[in-house]
């Protein structure tokens, strides 16, 4: 399975994922990581590694040319799935298509709990007792697609959102790989709303 990883900034679970297809735990290999920044630290860190690290800056382009140059990347990079790290852009309907059940996301929260932006100080403002993180299929609507893996961390007295992103973020290094492996080992399939894990 070839990923094309898109990513806006640190990329730690672009990283999570490398080493775990480095660890031999995930079976698939990245073909290309994007970034719309490029001042993205996840970035350096792919060309570190000798991946084929493009970036395609989306300030100063408007979405459909933005959408045509990632499509064209991914395209040559002969990508499988499309896995969104960090990417901070919503995608238009000319992605959503190419890859139509070929893209997923991490959302840093138990969806459908706190979609959208800072999740985890949703999460602490609301005073949940668990939170996690969600690896889900990329639909139209906003952190809405099909779940594949969910993990909980516990929200505990004083944490900040610091220290509960933090611990979120530990458990989406493990959520993130652990999906992929599924997909990429033939174990899941999208049954309307559910993903079934065989
Ligand atoms: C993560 O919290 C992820 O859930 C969210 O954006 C953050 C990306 O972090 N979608 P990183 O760039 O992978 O370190």
């Amino acid at each position: 399975m070839r990923l094309g990883i898109l990513i806006s900034g640190r990329g730690s679970n672009f990283l999570a994922i490398a080493d775990a297809i480095a660890a031999g735990k995930l079976a698939a290999e990245i073909a290309v990581v994007i970034s719309n920044r490029a001042d993205a630290a996840g970035i350096t860190a792919a060309r570190a590694r000798g991946l084929n690290a493009i970036v395609l800056a989306s300030k100063g382009t408007s979405r459909e040319e933005h959408e045509s140059d990632i499509a064209k990347t991914l395209a040559d990079a002969k990508v499988d799935m499309v896995v969104l790290a960090g990417y901070m852009r919503l995608l238009g309907t000319r992605l959503l298509e190419d890859f139509a059940g070929r893209i997923v996301n991490i959302h840093p929260s138990l969806l459908p709990a706190f979609p959208g932006l800072n999740a985890q100080g949703q999460a602490l403002a609301y005073g949940v007792k668990v939170t996690g993180c969600t690896v889900h299929f990329v639909t139209a609507g906003l952190d809405e697609g099909p779940i594949i893996v969910q993990r909980t961390v516990p929200v505990l007295a004083g944490d900040t959102e610091e220290s509960l992103s933090a611990r979120i973020l530990e458990q989406e290094h493990i959520a993130y790989p652990e999906a992929l492996h599924l997909i990429a080992t033939g174990r899941v399939r999208i049954d309307g709303r559910r993903v079934v894990i065989g």
